[in-house]
């Protein structure tokens, strides 16, 4: 018998295979403990995944923030680092990278997107105002709760359904908005808070259509519109991949074009911008920068360096144009889907289409015989642990937290849990690994109980709550 060619993976998938845009010029080495060790470290966390010690952690898909790799290109800005407490030249250079490429004209560093979401919300929300976005996101909505405001989520309907195939899953429901504009008055609101990619949702994209709609919106109503930018560039490809007459512009001119329909924007640049620390906060308005360069010493340091050293601003003005470019989001995007794909040939039940930085499994049918309240989502990323030390975080009841009025658990429809892949750091043998990780507690989830919470903090719960396993298994 002839011996069968082996077909690479693109063969098999009916289409050519891509490769990443870079090759790796330094490594850092993995370990992993035994099943029983990574047994005792889960303990020891209170099966909270934020509790591991990274030493315990294989395949680490906590968070893409921070965990990305730098370039040569930003390691050797390190280096070119103006330490100047007043200044410095880098925050120039960061200044313009965010003025070419978001298009805003004021900005100001922060150390990280949550500095930035606080001094928006201190510097524009009153007590007893109204904040309508797409969805909630756990440090954005907290920060307006702090400021007094309440938050509204006004996301389409299909961002709640795990199975829905809609492409733009992140617009927001101008009936929803208009409704709640009708019900508490435009002048209760001081901005509509937009995010894309939608986090919590998937990392679900907002269309160009829906932000063109919600700038008429806002703007005749004397609204403001900002733009949560942690994502941005990612939320780009979504629209050149899928909406009619952007499949010719780059990246870079998508992201101008819808940043352009905003009045500002906050940023956790430990995302898209690739750097391993920092943020920035911008906007259009000379009143309230006035107010925010004002409030940005009070909170994170003077104006031209907000919480950051010099080097690191230069690591990020030079990671912004880098995350920008056409290849490198298209082989990011393209590891994420890889990984999606290998789940959804084996029926592991994910949030379909796939999103932009995770892939999010869904608790809720991976585990039908738990119920929310004890924590299926938390759950698994407790087994997947187990299984193989990869390391997960939970997107559901634990992260929603209280409702500020009546204390109760807030029970989001979304129970999920994130397998959220950093940038330009692991290979397609990781993602390998990972899936058969997946597969596995998904051959085993009859075995699985549920968990009891017995220690709650008082805000984001979900970063440093305990756990306790509900029953033997
Ligand atoms: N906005 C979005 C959409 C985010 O995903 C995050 C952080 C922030 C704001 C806050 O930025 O962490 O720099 O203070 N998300 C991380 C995550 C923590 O794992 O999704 P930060």
């Amino acid at each position: 018998m002839p011996h069968e060619i082996p077909q690479t993976m693109g063969q098999q998938l009916g289409r050519r295979s891509w490769a990443e845009p870079w090759k790796i010029k330094m490594v850092e080495p993995l370990r992993v403990i035994s099943r029983e060790a990574r047994g005792r470290a889960l303990e020891e966390a209170g099966y909270n995944t934020f509790l591991l010690r990274s030493d315990d952690v294989y395949i680490d898909l906590l968070t893409d923030s921070g965990t990305s790799a730098m370039s040569d290109r930003q390691w050797a800005g390190l280096m070119l680092g103006d330490e100047s407490y007043a200044g410095s030249r880098n925050f120039y250079h960061l200044e313009e990278a965010v003025r070419t490429y978001y298009g805003y004209r004021h900005v100001l560093p922060t150390h990280q997107g949550r500095g930035a979401e606080h001094l928006i919300s201190q510097a524009v929300i009153k007590p007893g105002d109204h904040i309508p976005g797409n969805m909630y996101f756990t440090t954005t909505r907290l920060h307006q709760e702090l400021a007094g405001g309440t938050f509204h989520d006004v996301i389409v309907d299909a961002a709640h359904d795990p199975q829905d195939l809609s492409p733009f899953k992140g617009d927001m429901d101008l009936a929803k908005l208009e409704r709640l504009i009708e019900e508490v008055g435009a002048e209760r609101i001081p901005y509509v808070s937009l995010a894309g990619t939608v986090n919590m949702a998937g990392g679900q994209p907002v269309s160009m259509a829906n932000a063109r709609a919600l700038r008429e919106l806002t703007t005749r109503h004397g609204i403001r519109l900002f733009l949560d930018a942690t994502r941005m560039a990612e939320n780009a490809f979504f629209i050149q991949e899928r909406e009619p007459g952007y499949a010719d512009r780059t990246i870079a001119e998508i992201l101008r074009e819808f940043c352009d329909l905003t009045d500002g924007a906050w940023m956790s640049a430990k995302k898209d911008n690739l750097v391993n620390i920092g943020g920035w906060l911008a906007v259009n308005d000379d009143a309230i920068f006035e107010e925010l360069r004002n409030l940005v010493v009070v909170y994170e340091g003077l104006h031209t360096y907000g919480g950051m050293s010099g080097r690191d601003m230069e690591a990020l003005a030079i990671g912004i144009e880098e995350s920008v470019s056409d290849d490198h989001i298209r082989a990011r995007i393209g590891q994420v889907r890889y990984l999606g794909e290998l789940l959804t040939d084996w029926d592991v039940p994910i949030v379909q289409p796939v999103g932009g930085h995770a892939i999010f499994l869904d608790a809720k049918r991976f585990y039908p015989h738990i119920p929310q309240d004890a924590f299926p989502a938390q759950t698994l990323a407790a087994e997947l642990y187990l299984d193989s030390g990869v390391r997960s975080m939970e997107r559901g009841i634990a992260s929603a937290g209280r409702d500020p009025s009546t204390g109760d658990h807030m029970r989001p429809r979304l129970e999920l849990t994130r397998l959220t892949i950093p940038r330009r750091v692991y290979t397609q043998a990781h993602m390998d690994v990972v899936a058969e990780s997946v597969k596995a507690a998904y051959d085993a989830r009859h075995r699985a109980r549920g968990l009891a919470m017995v220690y709650e903090p008082k805000y984001l719960r979900f970063f440093q709550a305990r756990f306790e396993p509900l029953g033997a298994a």
